[in-house]
């Protein structure tokens, strides 16, 4: 089949691109000697999964426990789940995941680390567990070196707990490479009090694990950072983008939509809008838009209603026709793919593979 026979709004992975950025992130890591441990959110589809591995990363992340299940169905057996795993039925279900894999989990708090203890601890298995540490995206993690070598103590005298080392997600630094730069001494400062406390204390830290896209690349200037788990770098999208941590060359997936109406002055109407793409706003230059139409960049892709994409194109030269096809970068290419059943993989005009995003839907 052609992309030009597929039905839209279609979204459309460029193999090329996508294998050229998979093994750019593999061949860095290797010459950094990091762990690559790719978070598969950004896809949720397991033959993908499969090929990040296949190309040389040493497991996968995934943030719920529903998606591990879907990955480890597909024979992935090395998965840290880095997201808190709170009360008893999350316990068993990791658990019961545990016997047929190596799960990783990472946590910040007692409570959680004690729920999982009851359970693996009942049926004889073992957990590995990282702390997470807030290195200042102020979302989960303990505060302070302290915070964090109490609670590593607490988990190393919990019962089917072993306690792996550290992991944070430096999630603010969705910014230009200055100001990442100027974050990057923040955490740097953590993360040396941090491995210090942990040394006084005799508590040995053999994982840490770190960020993200926009911080791949720069992941060797992380004090101490042994794993990263970029999401976002298999596709990239026009944040990243925006903030200077890939080439518009560099965005494997687009949105392949078609123009529905012309009627409005000034107006054209494609047939994607939020519940195609999600309504994740820009996070770099002026902040505007929606994503990038890549035929035509004069095009601002103003706004969204749930099914119609309102394309602003005064400043545009080209008179667009209803059934003209268009491809959109989109602004966050994780939300836009968890909004899509299946996902088409192209070479040239053709399509070569069709994936279904078995992991969407899957929260718990
Ligand atoms: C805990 C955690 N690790 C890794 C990632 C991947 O980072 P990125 O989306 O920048 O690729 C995320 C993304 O939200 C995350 O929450």
């Amino acid at each position: 089949m052609l992309i030009s026979e597929v039905e839209t709004p279609a979204v459309v992975v460029d193999l090329d691109v996508m294998e050229r950025n998979l093994s750019r992130m593999a061949e860095y890591c290797r010459t950094q000697k990091i762990k690559l441990r790719p978070h598969t959110k950004s896809h949720k589809i397991p033959q993908l999964a499969k090929m990040q591995v296949e190309s040389g990363a040493n497991g996968i992340t995934v943030a719920k426990l529903g998606e591990a299940e879907v990955m480890l169905d597909s024979g992935i057996t090395d998965i840290l789940i880095a997201y808190p795993l709170v009360g008893k039925a999350k316990a068993t279900h990791l658990a019961e995941l545990s016997r047929r894999a190596n799960i990783t989990v990472s946590l910040d708090s007692e409570e959680a680390a004690r729920s999982i203890s009851e359970e693996v601890s009942a049926r004889n298995l073992k957990a590995e567990i990282l702390v997470e540490l807030d290195v200042g995206f102020a979302r989960c993690g303990v505060a302070n070196e302290d915070d964090a070598l109490i609670l590593a103590q607490k988990i190393s005298e919990l019962p089917g707990l072993v306690f792996k080392g550290l992991m944070f997600f430096p999630g603010q630094f969705v910014v230009g490479s200055n100001e990442r730069a100027s974050l990057r001494s923040h955490v740097n400062s953590l993360l040396d009090r941090t491995l210090e406390t942990f040394d006084r204390a005799a508590m040995p830290v053999s994982t840490v694990s770190g960020g993200s896209t926009p911080t791949a690349y720069e992941a060797h200037m992380f004090h101490g950072v042994n794993e990263i788990r970029p999401g976002m770098y298999i596709f990239n999208d026009r944040n990243m983008v925006g903030i200077g941590v890939a080439r518009l060359e560099d965005c494997a997936l687009s949105v392949v939509v078609t123009v529905v109406s012309t009627s409005v002055a000034g107006r054209s109407i494609i047939d994607g809008g939020s519940k195609t793409f999600s309504s994740d706003r820009y996070l770099a230059g002026d902040g505007k838009g929606f994503g990038l139409i890549r035929e035509d960049p004069a095009v601002e892709l103003e706004s969204f209603s749930e099914e119609h994409g309102h394309m602003n194109i005064k400043r545009s030269q080209h008179r667009y026709r209803v059934g003209d096809r268009l491809s959109v970068i989109p602004n966050h290419v994780c939300s836009t793919v968890n909004m899509h059943n299946e996902i088409y993989g192209v070479r040239g005009d053709h399509v070569e593979t069709v994936w279904e995003v078995a992991g969407r839907g899957k929260v718990r």
